[in-house]
């Protein structure tokens, strides 16, 4: 049991770094497509889809292990915790979002912005991966907190929810901009 504990506070301390690195990742490269930011360094980029991997497969052990818990306590509290599916479900989601996305930015850049060609179908799978990151992190802000055992939470909670929120607003309106800028090229 305290193994898995330890696996918990592992996992919430790599989560934490991985929202500042998501954070420093997105807001610069928003900038970046708005023609007003300096490119950032690909090994941010790469150090969070390694920590994306570790994050993942915990999160793979953690729920195998909850759900073996219930059944043999023979109890399904699953069925009413809501979060704990959207979580998972939104993790997921976010595994091939962030694959597509890679692939999206990862080929030679366009001739006429540096950045590689971005027209619909890659504005769609930009605009669900914010939609999945937002899920994902709006639903796990108060988790996290627990987990790194701030208190009270509930308030600070609700606080840094509505910064994000306005930061996940921003992310997409970048992705439109540059889907825009592309498109009048
Ligand atoms: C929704 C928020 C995000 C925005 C606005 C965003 C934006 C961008 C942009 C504009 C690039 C091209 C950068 C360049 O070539 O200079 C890029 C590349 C990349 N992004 Fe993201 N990204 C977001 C989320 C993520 C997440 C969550 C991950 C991984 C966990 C990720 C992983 C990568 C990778 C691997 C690359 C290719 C390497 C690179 O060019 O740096 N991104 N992203
Ligand atoms: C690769 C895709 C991902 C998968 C499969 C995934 C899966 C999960 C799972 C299953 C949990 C719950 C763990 C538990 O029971 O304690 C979780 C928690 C969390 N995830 Fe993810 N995740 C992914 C990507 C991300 C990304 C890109 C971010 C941030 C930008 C993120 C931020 C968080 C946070 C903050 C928590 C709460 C941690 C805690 O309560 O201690 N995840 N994730």
């Amino acid at each position: 049991m305290s193994e898995r504990s330890g696996l918990r506070r592992l996992n919430a301390l790599i989560s934490a770094v991985m929202m500042a690195l998501f954070l420093i990742h997105a807001i610069g490269n928003v900038l970046q497509m708005s023609g007003v930011g300096v490119p950032l360094p690909m090994a941010l980029s790469w150090t969070l889809v390694g920590m994306s991997c570790v994050h993942a497969a915990i999160g793979v052990v953690l729920t195998v292990d909850t759900l073996r818990a219930q059944r043999r306590a023979g109890v399904a509290y699953w069925r009413q915790n809501v979060r704990f599916w959207v979580v998972r479900a939104s993790g997921l989601a976010l595994a091939l979002l962030i694959c597509a996305h890679a692939l999206i930015f990862v080929k030679p850049a366009g001739e006429f912005l540096r950045l590689p060609a971005f027209l619909k179908p890659q504005l769609v799978l930009s605009l669900l991966l914010v939609l999945a990151l937002a899920v994902h992190v709006l639903a796990n802000v108060e988790p996290l907190l627990v987990s790194l055992g701030v208190g009270p939470t509930r308030e600070r909670a609700a606080d840094l929810m509505l910064a994000l929120a306005v930061m996940l607003v921003l992310m997409a309106i970048g992705f439109i901009l540059y889907y825009l800028r592309w498109s009048v090229v």
